[in-house]
């Protein structure tokens, strides 16, 4: 079996990113006898520049074909006053692919207990899932001159179908589900809450909590090892999850899986980074770790992203740290330290 893999790179770090976790598969993948084609694909700014659209025909097609997808990261501020996006491109692939589930673990390398501005660390281990095609992201959006409006939609299908994620995870875990919403406010949220209600019925063994998201942003940095497995909305996953990096000590890490319909895609969660993009700098740790998700994920390897983790932790012992994480190490150096204690 040869597995196809369509990688996206996308624009700023992405291809930086994504270069330096192919290196790390093809080790990995050496060591395990494991059989794959890279198929690289345009997508986001540099899709646009060469096709005038962030996901061509081409690229949706060789993705839905795929075993798995992986994705650097898009988006450049060229195109910020433009009405063709590369962020669009993120939001249709997640669309057509049906891929309604986004898994972010959060991780904290022992390394990086001393890094993070939280005190005290330990033991916190929560893995976000995050609505990934719903909610305001995809609702109507219109913009005039005095006016602006977003809309923004959820069915109790689309509610269901991620929140079961959820539960069915929380039973390989500590079986607790923290569902966060803004309920107090929102009629979407009002659907959300009573639709995980009826939904954690069928898991009785696993503890329910409602949270509101204000707060719920407050107790992640006072009291962040109460959580095991978050539920929430799109928009407030999207910026929970970028939260939940500080604890981490740096978005840099931040690994994600999309599931759903179809062919899976990873991806780290933070984006191109315009600001460091180019100069070889940026941490590849989190695309490392989509690739680890993705070889466990899709590919039944669990033991081959158990090394990955462990080689990334050691390189971190180690004190190989790039710039994010106050260290002076580049991609590159990191790619080859954790490819040396594979
Ligand atoms: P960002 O995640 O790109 O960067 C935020 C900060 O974190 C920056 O200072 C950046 O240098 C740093 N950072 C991020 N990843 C890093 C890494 N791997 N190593 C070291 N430092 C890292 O967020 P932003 O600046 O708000 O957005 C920039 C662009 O990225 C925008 O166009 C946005 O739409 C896009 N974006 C894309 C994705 C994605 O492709 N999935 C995700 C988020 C943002
Ligand atoms: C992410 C990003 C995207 C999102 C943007 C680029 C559309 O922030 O993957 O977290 O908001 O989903
Ligand atoms: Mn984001």
């Amino acid at each position: 079996m040869t597995y196809k893999i369509v990688t996206l790179a996308g624009d700023g770090i992405g291809p930086e990113i994504l270069e330096a976790s192919l290196a790390v598969l093809e080790k990995v993948a050496a060591q395990i006898r494991l059989n794959y084609e890279i198929i690289p694909c345009d997508f986001g700014g540099v899709a646009i520049d060469k096709h005038g659209v962030p996901l061509p025909e081409e690229t949706l097609n060789a993705a839905k074909k795929a075993d798995a997808i992986l994705h650097g990261s898009i988006g450049d501020p060229k195109f910020d006053s433009e009405t063709i996006r590369p962020e669009q491109g993120l939001l249709a692939i997640r669309k057509e692919l049906g891929l309604f589930a986004n898994i972010r673990p959060l991780k904290v390398y022992d390394a990086l207990k001393s890094i993070s501005p939280i005190k005290n660390v330990d033991e916190v281990d929560f893995i976000v899932i995050r609505e990934l095609t719903g909610g305001i992201y995809f609702g109507e959006h219109r913009l005039d001159e005095n006016e602006a409006h977003d809309s923004c939609t959820y069915t109790r299908e689309e509610i269901e179908r991620v929140a079961r994620v959820a539960f069915e995870l929380a039973r390989t875990r500590r079986k607790k589900v923290t569902s966060i919403d803004k309920q107090n406010v929102l009629a979407t949220s009002k659907l959300w809450r009573s639709v995980v209600t009826e939904v954690g019925k069928d898991y009785p063994d696993v503890e329910l909590v409602h949270q509101l998201v204000d707060s719920a942003a407050m107790l992640l940095i006072t009291n962040p090892k109460q959580f095991d497995v978050i539920l929430t909305e799109n928009l407030f996953g999207d910026i929970l999850t970028d939260e939940a990096a500080a604890i981490a000590g740096t978005l840099g890490v931040m690994a994600s899986s999309s599931i759903g319909d179809s062919t899976a895609l990873y991806e780290p969660i933070h984006g191109s980074a315009p600001d460091i993009a180019g100069q070889g700098i940026a941490n590849p740790i989190g695309m490392i770790m989509s690739v680890a998700m993705m070889l466990e994920s899709s590919f039944g390897e669990k033991e081959a992203a158990l090394k990955i983790e462990q080689a990334v932790e050691q390189t971190l012992a180690d004190g190989i740290l790039t710039k994010d994480l106050g260290g002076g190490a580049t991609t590159a150096e990191i790619r080859d330290a954790i490819i040396a204690r594979l």
